[in-house]
Parts: C-alpha cells; sequence; structure tokens
C-alpha cells in the first residue's frame, strides 16, 4: 500500500541485515590507529575492513544511498558488553564514530573517514507475557519484531514499514497506527538498557536515571548507545482477531483540495476516534502516471471504514481503493512502489497548525518544484527521472497528552501543541532520484520548496517551527526545534552521563544537540 512511507518506498529487503552501530575515526592515520585498536580490545571478530565483501554489503543494505557513505571500519558488536568495549576503546583513541540503525534515510553525514560501529547482529526480540513488555535489541527491523509479537496476539509501537529500523525509530519519536491511541513509539519504552560515554551499561526507567530516560526518548544519538528497548505491548481487543485494516485510496488529481478539508477535519477530531489514523501524500510518481494523491487509512482494531473516515470518502473523485483486514505483520510488508536501488533522498520535515491554508499552499510549491525538477531531471521519457512526496500527517494534541503521562519525552511535540493553542500537522517534503551530481542541483529545489511553506505559514502565524527528529533532513537541526524545556532537560542528563561530550565531539553522525559544544 505504500502510503505509510513514501511513494519511494524501499529497497527494505536488503536494509534488513546491518542495523544499529557505530561508526568511528582517529586521529592521524586513523584507519591503522582507531581500527586497530579495536582490533586489539579483542573485537577482531567483528570488525569489518573496506576490503571485505561485508563492508560492501553493509553500504548497499541503506534504504538510500545518500547515507552510505564510507566508514574506515565497520564493527558489529553481539553484545552491549561489545558495544561497552567499542565505547571505552574510541573514546581511549580519541576516534570520531558514528551510531548507526538501521539506517534508512538521509543523516547528517560523517560516516565517511570514521569507525562504523553497527548493531545490525544485535536484531532480537523476546517476549515476556507476564510484563507484557517485549525486550528488542536496536539492530531489528519492525518486521521481526512483529511477527515475534504476533502469535502472543500483541503488537506495539513501531514503524508503519516493515523494513524500518529499531534504534533510530525508537530514539528519534516514532510515528506509528497507534500515535493517537499510545502517544509516540518512545512513549512506550519503559527501560532502554544503554551504554553511556564512560562505558558502563546501566538501565534508564522511571525508578532508575529516569532523567536519562526521558532524555532518551526524543535525543537520538545524544547519550548513548542503547542496546535494549523495553517496550510495552498492546493487546487487540478480540484475541481471535488479532488484525488491522488498512485502505490506500488514490484520487484524481481534481480531488486535491477537497482532500486536505477531509483531512484538517479528520485531524480535528483524531481523539475522539484514536484507533483510526490517515496519511496523506501528493506525488509526481512516474511509475504511477505523474501526478498523484494517496491516502492511507488503518484502523487499529481491525474495524474497517470507521466512521472517522467518512469525510474523505466523499472528498472528491476516487480513482482506485483498495482495503484488506490483515494482520500487522501482512499491512507492513505491503508497501508501495518500491524505490529501486540506488536512490538518493532529500528530506525536510515542517509542522504547523492544522490548517488547510498552508497544506494547500503546500501542495501548490510542490507542483512548483515538480515542474523546475523536470526540467532538471527530465528523464529518457520527459516524464521526470525522479519521485517526490508531499505528505501530511495529523498530529493531534492527544498524541502529546498520551507523551505526558507516560513520563515525558523531549520531542517538543508537547511544547508546540500548548504554544500553538491548536493540533497541528506533520509535513514532509521528499525527493527520491538517481546521482550524487543531481542530488546536489535539486537540492536547492526541494530546499525552496520548504521554505516557501515555513515562511508562509509563519506570516500567517500559524507555524511551529518544529522539525520532527525521524523526517529531519541533513541540512535541519531538529533539537533546536524542541522548546527551551525539552532542550534544558536533554541538556542536563547530557552534562550528567557524558562530561565530556563524547558524543558531540566523537560521535560523526547523527543530530546534535544545538550550541551544546560551545556551552
Ligand atoms: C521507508 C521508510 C519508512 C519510514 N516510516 C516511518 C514511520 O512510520 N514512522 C516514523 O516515525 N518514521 C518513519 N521513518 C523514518 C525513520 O523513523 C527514521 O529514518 C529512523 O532514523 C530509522 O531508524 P534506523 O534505526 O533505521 O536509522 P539509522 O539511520 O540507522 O539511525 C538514525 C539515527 O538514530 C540514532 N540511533 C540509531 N540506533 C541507535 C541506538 N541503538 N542508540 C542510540 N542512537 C541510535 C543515531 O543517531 C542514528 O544516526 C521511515 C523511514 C523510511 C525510509
Ligand atoms: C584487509 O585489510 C586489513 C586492514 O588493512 C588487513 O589487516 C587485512 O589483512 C586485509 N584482509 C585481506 C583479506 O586482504
Ligand atoms: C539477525 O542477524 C543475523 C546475523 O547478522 C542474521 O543472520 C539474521 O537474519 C537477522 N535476523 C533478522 C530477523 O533480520
Ligand atoms: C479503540 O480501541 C479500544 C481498545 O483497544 C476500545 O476500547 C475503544 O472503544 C476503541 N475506540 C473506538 C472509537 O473504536
Ligand atoms: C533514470 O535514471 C536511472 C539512473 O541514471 C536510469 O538507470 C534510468 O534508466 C532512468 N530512467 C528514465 C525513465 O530515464
Amino acid at each position: 500500500m505504500g502510503i505509510f512511507t513514501a511513494p519511494l518506498v524501499t529497497l527494505a529487503v536488503a536494509a534488513a541485515f546491518y542495523a544499529t552501530g557505530i561508526e568511528a575515526k582517529c586521529g592521524p592515520w586513523p584507519e591503522v590507529s582507531c581500527c586497530r585498536k579495536l582490533v586489539a580490545a579483542g573485537l577482531g571478530h567483528s570488525v569489518v575492513f573496506p576490503n571485505e565483501t561485508t563492508y560492501h554489503m553493509s553500504l548497499e543494505s541503506y534504504w538510500s544511498t545518500s547515507a552510505a557513505l564510507s566508514p574506515w571500519c565497520m564493527v558489529f558488536p553481539s553484545t552491549a558488553e561489545d558495544v561497552s568495549t567499542i565505547i571505552t576503546t574510541v573514546v581511549a583513541g580519541h576516534c570520531p564514530f558514528g551510531v548507526k540503525g538501521a539506517a534508512k534515510k538521509e543523516e547528517k553525514s560523517g560516516f565517511a573517514n570514521s569507525i562504523s560501529s553497527r548493531t545490525g547482529n544485535m536484531n532480537e526480540t523476546t517476549y515476556n507475557s507476564k510484563t507484557g513488555i517485549a525486550s528488542i535489541q536496536p539492530g531489528a527491523h519492525w518486521q521481526s519484531v512483529y511477527e515475534t509479537l504476533a502469535p502472543h496476539g500483541v503488537v506495539a509501537t513501531g514503524g508503519r514499514a516493515g523494513s524500518v529500523g529499531v534504534g533510530g525509530f525508537l530514539t528519534g519519536g516514532g510515528n506509528s497506527f497507534h500515535s493517537a491511541s499510545h502517544g509516540l513509539g518512545c512513549d512506550n519504552v519503559v527501560n532502554f538498557e544503554v551504554v553511556i560515554a564512560d562505558g558502563s551499561i546501566i538501565n534508564a526507567n522511571a525508578e532508575q536515571n529516569p532523567d536519562l530516560w526521558v532524555a532518551l526518548k526524543g535525543g537520538s544519538g545524544n547519550l548513548g548507545l542503547v542496546t535494549r528497548f523495553d517496550l510495552s505491548t498492546i493487546k487487540y481487543p478480540n484475541p481471535a482477531k488479532p488484525e488491522i485494516w488498512g485502505k490506500f485510496i488514490s484520487y484524481d488529481p481534481s480531488a486535491g483540495g477537497g482532500v486536505i478539508d477531509a483531512m484538517v477535519d479528520f485531524t480535528d477530531k483524531a481523539h475522539l476516534d484514536q484507533n483510526t489514523t490517515s496519511i496523506l501524500y501528493f506525488g509526481h510518481v512516474p511509475a504511477a502516471g505523474g501526478k498523484v494523491i494517496h491516502l492511507g487509512l488503518e484502523n487499529t482494531i481491525g474495524v474497517a471504514d470507521p466512521p472517522a473516515v467518512a469525510g474523505y470518502r466523499k472528498a472528491g473523485k476516487i480513482l482506485t481503493e483498495n482495503g484488506m483486514v490483515v494482520p500487522m505483520t501482512e499491512l507492513v510488508k505491503s508497501e508501495g512502489p518500491a524505490q529501486p536501488a540506488g536512490h538518493r533522498n532529500i528530506w525536510f520535515s515542517l509542522a504547523f497548525n492544522n490548517d488547510a491554508r498552508v497544506m494547500k499552499f503546500a501542495t501548490e510549491q510542490h507542483e512548483i518544484a515538480v515542474t523546475k525538477l523536470t526540467k532538471l531531471l527530465p528523464g529518457d521519457d520527459g516524464n521526470g527521472n525522479f519521485t517526490t512526496m508531499c505528505a501530511f500527517q495529523p498530529l493531534n494534541r492527544v498524541i502529546a497528552d498520551h507523551g505526558i503521562q507516560r513520563g515525558g519525552n523531549v520531542m517538543g511535540l508537547d511544547y508546540w501543541i500548548q504554544k500553538s493553542g491548536s493540533h497541528g500537522v506533520l509535513f514532509l517534503a521528499e525527493l527520491g532520484l538517481h546521482g550524487a551530481e543531481n542530488e546536489k542541483k535539486a537540492y536547492p529545489i526541494v530546499r525552496a520548496w520548504a521554505a516557501a511553506v515555513e515562511a508562509y505559514a509563519r506570516d500567517l502565524g500559524v507555524g511551529w517551527g518544529w522539525q520532527y527528529l525521524n523526517y529531519a533532513g541533513a541540512e535541519q537541526d531538529p533539537l533546536a526545534t524542541i522548546g527551551p524545556h525539552a532542550l534544558g532537560k536533554l541538556r542536563a542528563a547530557a552534562n550528567k552521563y557524558d562530561p565530556d561530550r563524547v558524543f558531540q565531539r566523537l560521535r560523526a553522525s547523527g543530530f546534535k544537540i544545538p550550541e551544546y559544544e560551545r556551552l
């Protein structure tokens, strides 16, 4: 159904192996000194050099080629103890490193000229039926998590595509089909096992290190490397029918304005039926004939066409409609037009009040961007050799409320809901294309599109200035947008658990705590 993610979705199959990890680089002659130090520390069996097949397979496993930079070596820990050894070794050697989850998209670069530690071998999920808690290793993909949980009749707040990795998803928020009923994915983590900068393996939960627990819920790789997530699971109301309803609707391009109005209405009422979700995107998808308007609808308790989606059904001319009531394991497999190998991606994430004017403006700016991109990248047939997504998702207040009830996080969503006094819309501008040179040339077009939307929303007084970390692109600075309160908590936790700022100074990848190094 594809709607859950991108029109470009996937290549997930290959992405499945090597999930979380670290990448590092060190001093002069780093490939020698840093990588050898890891070998000397007893990790020889898990250090992989560029002259090995595993190294290249791991690079090829990226969903987006833009993120696949070449580190000096990779290290694949198998246990929390291995991770601890890696951290103490790279810290002692002043070796820059990167933390890598399943590497789903473009991230702030920095994996090149570094050591990469990847927790892909740490991909197990175990379920405790007494506590209802799933213990998930960071290198797992949601597909395998859902498969492990299915026989127990439970599900979890995970990715809407099975190919998404656990490590990044849960440390960067995590928008799932269950967001309106259970908050973000991170809100459902009851305990993190994490290796902090001094190499110690500690737990962070409501009782032990609670400040770290809160800061890890949105703090990404800034506090340590999580080696296990203990996640609350969700029972289906009818155990005999552990199924989810999903529907994919493709509208005629003439339906645009009507569908946006329907989404505004849906978002305003999303707290009334917290089991129903929707994702809407406008896109340029050559394989689907060019301009598309796609809508994904889901109901987490398996109710087909619940009343909450009635407005969408009469919003405009529907071209195709395809519904199913299936286990989660099936739903997250059925992704739309696959993103062929070698695609590169540009992402920009924004948010604003639930306001049809901004959404309509965003789609107009999208059209302008598509026209420019078609000139730049016409392709053999002149239809444009690229795909875009101009996507909108509901940010009803109830999502933030569930987060607060579960102990709070550092996402900043509650801050923006409070400040705006409004439900919101999560916006994503995305481009998928081939070629590093093309990517460079296309960047200004996507940047201008996102900037126009941001300025328009701000001028109307409905802009949030929030960037959702998991959707933020390489040029963005999401942790600068979480509001003073969350940022204060994040900085305080970083000061306490990483006083030498290892994860700011030596971590070569991922989003950082803004203006922190200079404090
Ligand atoms: C096809 C597709 C579908 C998606 N669907 C959704 C969706 O439904 N909902 C949603 O919210 N997002 C979605 N996303 C975005 C996704 O959540 C992010 O790309 C996320 O970063 C993926 O996590 P990862 O582990 O795969 O990524 P990676 O790129 O490997 O990791 C991202 C960052 O997370 C941090 N990190 C990773 N592992 C750890 C760890 N063990 N400890 C500490 N820090 C760590 C690191 O800083 C790293 O730089 C989707 C993306 C794609 C490409
Ligand atoms: C690969 O490179 C490493 C580091 O330079 C070296 O130690 C190792 O012997 C090489 N392996 C092969 C098979 O060439
Ligand atoms: C987990 O990792 C191992 C070792 O890399 C791999 O063989 C296995 O297929 C992975 N399992 C899943 C479900 O991805
Ligand atoms: C949502 O699901 C819960 C059970 O998971 C149920 O109690 C509730 O009534 C459902 N809400 C609606 C509007 O269907
Ligand atoms: C798009 O670009 C890729 C990579 O350069 C190429 O293989 C493919 O044939 C192109 N497709 C079209 C329709 O131009």
